[in-house]
């Protein structure tokens, strides 16, 4: 018999023996009755199922916008989960008051989760609602009746009762920041003794770490969209409850990342940033902020998707990845653990625990493109990644992965050869491209037909060149000779 989870939901203590695999979605609508939450696609895109879900940090929380269609139960141990019905005890709150006054709701279905999301950006980030942000925010929300006019204006709206309050936009973090969004009504009074109550949740729940022979979950974002009619009913070993793997380090040069570090998790750390200084920017052609919350690096190695967008930046990183089992470990080069569509090198019972790099030189650069049917939001037809190091105009050592055009993520053996001691100008980049329409093998599916990706990845490589190298390489001299 599995131990009883224990959580917070909204401002009260619960406890379920339900198994670890449940939807928190179901949990809500069909158990706790919370039915604020709504069930749309169920497949992460919507948001309609919006929560948010508190973590303690020592003696922080964190708030993060989630898709409870595509998270477990068993991930609630000893967090706090918020729904619509958690964020408005009594009056509407200014979140909802500017919705209103913008007309920013019409059948409704989907502003619960606006409200959330949007009181998730405040709780995390403040409220600089300019248009990047606004996007940001509500990423992973689709509103069919209104559009996003009057969203924006709502959100325009509430940063100016922020200004309006004196707000200073400096303190974002912490009880102060979180006071402060109470003292605002942004947020009910009872949050602020969540930390504490968090604590005494733990110290009288203790986990230790979980015997279930499941199958596991990361950040659920790929296994509950492929397998979402089993899971709910059984147990699951959920990885984020066994300690550990989610730190970043660095460690004489080279990188360490925990495999349950997320994509925002990533993108947003110091160290990252120094070494792919574009990863923001990557990231927001990523999923969504509320998928990119719960995405995981190890999930999107080990989900062997051929077009993984994560995948094409680690394996140009030419990234070890160290596989644990039963206290043993071992290491693969990530270049060789694909062995075929939907095939990797892992055993049964292996987890991957870390990920590793040798930090970019500063002659090195990296770079990431992606062309998906849908801007943001959506998954590759062609992704794509290089690191290059260059020596006096010349190209010392590359690696330039491709996906979506193989049965598994590229990396391209045959044109990273050719492109090393050639020099930086734009007839390497055409010899490269001949190379690398040799090597690829893309088929028609729903992401595209086969002529359509081979065209990509002539695009991505003269993207890539003409982005890092924009004094020797410019786009137009290649539309002038194609
Ligand atoms: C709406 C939406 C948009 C998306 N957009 C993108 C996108 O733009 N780009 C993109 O690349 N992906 C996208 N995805 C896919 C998905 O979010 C990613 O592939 C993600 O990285 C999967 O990670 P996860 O932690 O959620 O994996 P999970 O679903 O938890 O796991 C996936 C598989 O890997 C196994 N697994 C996970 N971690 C480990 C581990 N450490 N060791 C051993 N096995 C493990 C699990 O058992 C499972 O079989 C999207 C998904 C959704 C729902
Ligand atoms: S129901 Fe659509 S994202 Fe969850
Ligand atoms: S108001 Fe109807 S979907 Fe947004």
């Amino acid at each position: 018999m599995p131990e009883p989870l224990h959580f917070i939901l909204n401002d009260k203590e619960y406890e379920t023996t339900l198994p670890g695999g449940t939807l928190v979605l179901d949990f809500l609508r069909l158990h706790a009755r919370f039915c604020g939450t709504k069930e749309g696609c169920k497949e992460g895109d919507c948001g309609a199922c919006m929560v948010l879900v508190g973590e303690l940090d020592g003696d922080t929380i964190h708030y993060k916008p989630i898709t409870s269609c595509l998270m477990p139960i068993g991930e609630m141990h000893g967090k706090h989960l918020v729904t619509i019905e958690g964020l408005n005890q009594q009056n509407l709150t200014p979140v909802q008051q500017a919705i209103v006054d913008a007309g920013g709701s019409q059948c409704g279905f989907c502003t619960p989760g606006i409200v959330v999301s949007l009181t998730g950006y405040l709780l995390q980030r403040g409220p600089s609602f300019d248009d990047v942000a606004v996007k940001y925010a509500l990423g992973g929300n689709l509103c069919r009746c209104t559009g996003y006019a009057s969203l924006k204006r709502a959100c325009t709206e509430v940063a100016h009762r922020f200004e309006h309050n004196g707000d200073d936009h400096t303190t974002r973090s912490g009880i102060d920041h979180l006071r402060k969004l109470i003292e605002w009504q942004m947020a009910p009074p009872y949050f602020e003794s969540i930390p504490s109550r968090l604590q005494a949740l733990a110290a009288a729940n203790p986990t230790n770490g979980q015997q279930i022979d499941g199958p596991l979950i990361a950040g659920g974002t790929d296994i509950y969209v492929q397998r979402g009619a089993q899971l709910p009913n059984t147990e699951v070993r959920i990885l984020g409850r066994d300690s550990g793997m989610k730190t970043i380090e660095v460690h004489e040069g080279d990188i360490h990342v925990g495999a349950l570090t997320t994509f925002e998790e990533f993108a947003t750390h110091p160290e990252i940033q120094k070494c792919i200084p574009g990863i923001v920017s990557y990231n927001l052609y990523n999923a969504s902020w509320q998928i990119r919350n719960r995405a995981t690096l190890g999930g999107n190695i080990v989900n062997a998707s051929p077009i993984g967008d994560m995948t094409a930046l680690l394996l140009a990183l030419e990234s070890e990845l160290l596989l644990q089992r039963q206290g043993q470990t071992r290491t693969v080069a990530m270049r060789d653990f694909f062995k075929g569509y939907k095939k990797l090198d892992l055993q049964s019972g292996e987890i991957l625990t870390e990920i590793r790099f040798a930090k970019p030189d500063r002659d090195t650069l990296v770079h990431f493109e992606k062309v998906s049917k849908r801007k943001t939001l959506d998954i590759a037809s062609v992704n794509s990644a290089i690191r290059i190091r260059c020596k006096a105009g010349s190209i010392v050592e590359t690696a330039l992965t491709m996906g979506g055009v193989a049965p598994i993520p590229l990396l391209m053996k045959n044109t990273n050869d050719f492109l090393t001691g050639k020099p930086v100008c734009s007839e390497t980049v055409r010899g490269a491209i001949a190379v690398a329409l040799s090597e690829v093998s893309p088929i028609n599916d729903i992401r595209g037909s086969a002529e359509y990706k081979t065209l990509l990845v002539r695009q991505l490589l003269i993207a890539h060149f003409s982005t890092l190298f924009p004094k020797q390489i410019t786009v137009r001299e290649f539309y002038e000779t194609h």
